[in-house]
């Protein structure tokens, strides 16, 4: 039997399925960081600077991992991230995604560049679901994918603000993904039809797809071509602090700031009235240098945990990652390549099952931490490594 016919039980098991199922420039568009990709790797490396404080005999025979944020009860403190074109990973991505967060009790995110519009998660779920949002030149888009999106249901909107430009992802730039260069554009092309179950299971090339949320048709190679490049045309370099004015005079429902990292715009965002900020710097996809999300969650947190609710995400694979975040500040974390890649791997089953193991992951570090309780997790219960804390 290969080593990759395991049952998964990581995020990492279901990296190298999904490795093995999608195209290699699809892979590489998930998997990749900006630049050398030193803040990818720091995300995830910073999370082993942290050790939990383990303590014994306190009764942890009900431990309860679940928490309210938003007004939204959640089974545990964990939502599914934001993340572009979910549906060329699989098949109606987003919904599979979508679903199988609804199953586990915890929100699911929609992208902006989704391929599944918002009406059709609202059909295929109960529970409402958070739209994200970039800001684009064309605000008349923005204001139909804003009134779309309450029509459906949504009542959180995540207001993304850290891609002012287009990081620059080298490996994208070699798969032709970026960066337009025609002998790019062919070896990412002719990669299409180098995984013809994907292709199958996508039905790109072939079977008919609805019009994608941004109202672009991506059915072929040539589509989500132009797609892209409509897409990258559309980012506002030019939005400020006042634009949130703008947004809150046409969206009522909760406002989430994603991409902030640093104590001076997390005070920003609370004077501009966010309801939550979430510590992000893009899964290391954009601006390559800046520290780790868990590294900067301590001072952010103190500065404003009081005041509005700090979300973290960047590097998260397992449930000690999420009560480590927890313990330095985080209301709650989100997940962005671990979903994507359990589903890319095994669809809205994987999803299921990766949140379950979250959920199971996270019970157990509480219970052998003598912790019972969310609320219970703070600085008491961790320790910076060799540092006194
Ligand atoms: C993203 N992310 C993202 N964020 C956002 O606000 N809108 C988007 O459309 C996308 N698209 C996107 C695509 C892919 C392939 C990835 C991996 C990420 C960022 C995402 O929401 C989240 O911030 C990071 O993924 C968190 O880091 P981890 O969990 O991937 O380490």
């Amino acid at each position: 039997m290969s080593k990759y016919n395991v049952v998964a039980v990581t995020t990492n098991d279901y990296k190298r399925q999904a490795k093995q199922r999608l195209p290699n420039f699809l892979f590489d568009y998930i998997e990749g960081g900006a630049n050398a990709e030193q803040t990818l790797q720091a995300n995830t490396a910073d999370f082993k600077r942290y050790t939990l404080r383990q303590r014994v005999m306190r009764d942890v025979s009900a431990v309860d991992t679940s928490t309210t944020l938003f007004g939204e009860s959640l089974s545990m403190p964990l939502a599914l991230a934001p993340v572009g074109m979910a549906g060329l990973f699989a098949r109606r991505g987003e919904v599979q995604a979508a679903r199988a967060a609804e199953k586990n009790g915890i929100p699911f995110t929609l992208s902006t560049v989704a391929i599944c519009s918002s009406e059709e998660v609202q059909s295929a779920t109960n529970q409402p679901f958070w739209f994200q949002l970039y800001m684009l030149r064309d605000r008349a888009l923005v204001l139909d994918m804003l009134h779309r999106a309450a029509a459906s249901g949504c009542k959180t909107l995540v207001f993304t603000v850290d891609l002012a430009l287009p990081g620059m992802r080298l490996r994208d730039y070699r798969n032709g993904m970026l960066g337009g260069s025609t002998k790019g554009k062919i070896s990412y092309l002719t990669q299409l039809f180098t995984r013809p179950g994907w292709l199958l299971d996508i039905g790109i090339l072939g079977k008919p797809h609805s019009l994608c949320n941004l109202k672009h048709k991506v059915e072929s190679a040539s589509d989500l071509d132009r797609y892209k490049a409509f897409v990258e045309s559309q980012f506002d370099p030019s939005a400020t602090w006042k634009d949130i004015a703008w947004l809150r005079n046409n969206w009522s429902g909760n406002i989430i700031i994603k991409g902030i990292m640093d104590a001076d715009d997390a005070k920003a965002a609370v004077d501009a009235g966010a309801d939550g900020i979430v510590v992000s710097n893009h899964g290391g996809r954009q601006l390559d240098g800046v520290s780790s999300t868990i590294d900067k969650l301590p001072s952010i947190a103190n500065s404003v945990g009081q005041q509005t609710k700090v979300l973290l995400d960047g590097g998260i694979h397992n449930g000690v990652d999420v009560v480590k975040a927890i313990a330095l500040g985080a209301d709650s974390v989100l997940i962005g390549r671990s979903w994507v890649y359990a589903m890319a791997a095994q669809g809205e089953a994987g999803v299921n099952k990766l949140l379950a193991l979250y959920q199971q992951e996270i019970a157990a570090t509480m219970g052998l931490m003598g912790v019972s309780r969310i609320e219970e997790l703070n600085s008491d219960v961790i320790e910076r490594f060799n540092q006194p804390f």
